[in-house]
């Protein structure tokens, strides 16, 4: 539970009454809470209503436009019935007055909470419960990749973040990730697992799956960025790359990151066809590919977080909603 007021003493009471029922998080600044609930998925909000610079019913609506089924109560020291109406139409699923009575408070978060699960789980949960799904089900027919598409989705993250990427493109790189081999559904259980080189004919099979990957996700509205990466993430930035031959910046930003971050994946992890590589082979690889295989500046920024953190970044895993 996140619990925001900027009156440090009203914090400490609360999480000296309410602590032990729930697991709190408090913060006087309503601007680091609204990072804190990007960043983290929490059951419960509780948030003063008059606060600088960002008052309660303004952190309230910046967090259901996160998460539209988002549990949020509010609090206030100036109760009035236009203040309580405005509350409860902006979307706060209950409104309780200073000085706070414990029992009322804990009552108040318990039938929130309540109402929250009646919900079922939110939107984004279930959309990165079907992201999951699919992962899974890619991984299963090559089970050398289990793990990959988490560890991808966390790379890119982190790279993304270090390239102070915007939050949307965020967004798009985290499910393309999740979703970029999709498409090897599609190739035959044998060529995906074979131990060895790959026939002429086998590559050709393994090369279709970005474009069968966009096929699949044709139908779901609002992927288009999302199967744009998908199809790119086997492009090259010299334009040797499959399926389109698309270079430099035909190839979108995220899809240049999900390149890389795909790449160091396979590389530092072992394969039906080949053993993991250690940090010396994988550093050098990218150091000689920047400007054919991968774009040269994204390159020596990713080179740097190789260097500086590179058994984290092999063992990365997604964090959890
Ligand atoms: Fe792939």
């Amino acid at each position: 539970m996140l619990v925001v007021d900027d009156d440090p003493a009203i914090l400490e009471l609360i999480r000296a009454q309410i602590g032990s029922d729930f697991d709190v998080v408090t913060t006087d600044d309503p601007t680091h809470a609204h990072e804190l609930s990007q960043a983290r998925r929490f059951d419960l909000h509780l948030y003063d209503l008059t606060m600088e610079p960002l008052p309660g019913l303004e952190l309230l609506l910046l967090t259901l436009a996160g998460s539209s089924d988002a549990a949020v109560v509010l609090m206030t020291g100036e109760p009035s019935v236009d203040r309580a109406v405005e509350a409860l139409r902006s979307g706060a699923t209950d409104l309780i007055l200073k000085p706070l009575r414990f029992d009322d408070l804990s009552a108040s978060l318990w039938r929130a909470l309540q109402k929250a699960r009646a919900r079922g789980p939110s939107a984004g949960l279930r959309i990165a419960a079907v992201h999951d799904a699919l992962t899974r089900a890619v991984e299963a027919k090559d089970p050398t990749t289990h793990g990959h598409g988490d560890r991808v989705r966390h790379l890119c993250q982190l790279v993304g973040r270090s390239i102070a990427l915007a939050a949307h493109d965020l967004e798009i790189l985290d499910c393309a990730a999740a979703l970029h081999d999709i498409g090897k559904i599609g190739v035959p259980d044998a060529v995906l697992s074979k131990p060895g080189k790959l026939t002429p004919e086998e590559f050709e099979l393994i090369k279709k799956h970005p474009t069968v990957g966009d096929r699949i996700l044709e139908p779901v509205p609002g992927l288009d960025a999302v199967r744009r990466c998908v199809v790119e993430h086997h492009e090259r930035w010299d334009g040797q790359g499959y399926p389109n031959g698309r270079k430099r910046e035909e190839i979108s930003l995220p899809g240049r990151v999900l390149i890389m971050a795909e790449v160091f994946d396979a590389l530092s992890h072992a394969r039906s066809y080949k053993a993991a590589w250690s940090h010396a082979e994988i550093s050098k690889f990218f150091r000689e590919r920047a400007g054919s295989h991968f774009e040269p500046e994204l390159t020596a920024n990713f080179i740097d977080l190789v260097d500086s953190d590179f058994d984290a970044m092999v063992q990365s895993t997604s964090p959890k909603p």
